[in-house]
């Protein structure tokens, strides 16, 4: 296993010991997130768990869950969740964050508004200083608007491009399509993101402003927990 490898793996671990018996909370998408769910049943497994129940971000994470025994449920039965863990492609020193290069940004952002206590997770790599450098800004959209919003968000100064799968538009658990808008760095993510809400078409943006509780770090010396100051 690599080292960035062993990192995601460390903090998924870290993660899971963070959650308590007879909770119901958010379980993310995305590599890093696989390691967090397969410890998570290992803790219930061994009886060190009881009684916990996901809401999964993405039908790929509920399906890992199924698979390993985690009981799921949603948000309609469970309106407000214990604790959300998610990863991350981003982390700025105010804990805004980028998400969805895994395409799951929009039911990511539902379930972490729904937690009380909202953990991202990621190793050393993706704490930077100005966001969207180098990571675009998933952009998730209704198809029928693609043009628009593809107009809309190049007057913003962004580059676009349409997320493809095998060749054709990748298509969202909840049926949208992805425009990956680089801005070559991101001043005020709140302007930005209320100026990409503006554009008619917009379901969400992968910006996750004023979220998170707290980051989990994995790097050389270890987790390192971030909280929001
Ligand atoms: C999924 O849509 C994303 O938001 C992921 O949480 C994010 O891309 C981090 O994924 P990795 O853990 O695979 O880097």
């Amino acid at each position: 296993m690599d080292i960035r490898e062993q990192y995601k793996k460390d903090v998924g671990e870290y993660a899971a010991n963070l959650v308590n018996s007879d909770t119901v909370i958010g379980l993310g998408t995305g590599s890093t997130a696989t390691y967090f769910v397969a410890a998570l049943a290992d803790r219930l497994r061994a009886g060190a768990l009881r009684n916990v129940m996901g809401v999964p971000t993405s039908e790929k994470t509920a399906a890992q869950a199924r698979a390993e025994g985690i009981p799921l449920t949603d948000l309609h039965a469970h309106p407000v969740l214990a604790a959300a863990f998610d990863g991350a492609d981003e982390i700025d020193p105010h804990l805004t964050l980028i998400k969805g290069l895994g395409g799951a940004l929009l039911r990511e952002k539902i379930v972490a508004a729904s937690a009380t206590a909202f953990y991202v997770f990621g190793d050393s790599a993706k704490m930077i200083k100005t966001l969207g450098v180098v990571t675009p800004v998933p952009v998730e959209i209704v198809d029928f608007a693609r043009s628009l919003c593809e107009r809309r968000l190049t007057a913003l100064g962004a580059k676009t491009i349409l997320r493809l799968r095998d060749g054709k538009p990748q298509i969202t658990d909840e049926g949208h399509v992805i425009l990956d808008a680089f801005f070559d760095g991101i001043g005020d993510p709140t302007a930005l993101d209320r100026a990409i809400k503006d554009i008619p078409g917009v379901v969400e943006t992968g910006l996750f402003i004023g979220l998170t509780t707290a980051a989990l770090v994995a790097g050389p010396n270890g987790v390192t927990v971030h909280p929001r100051s």
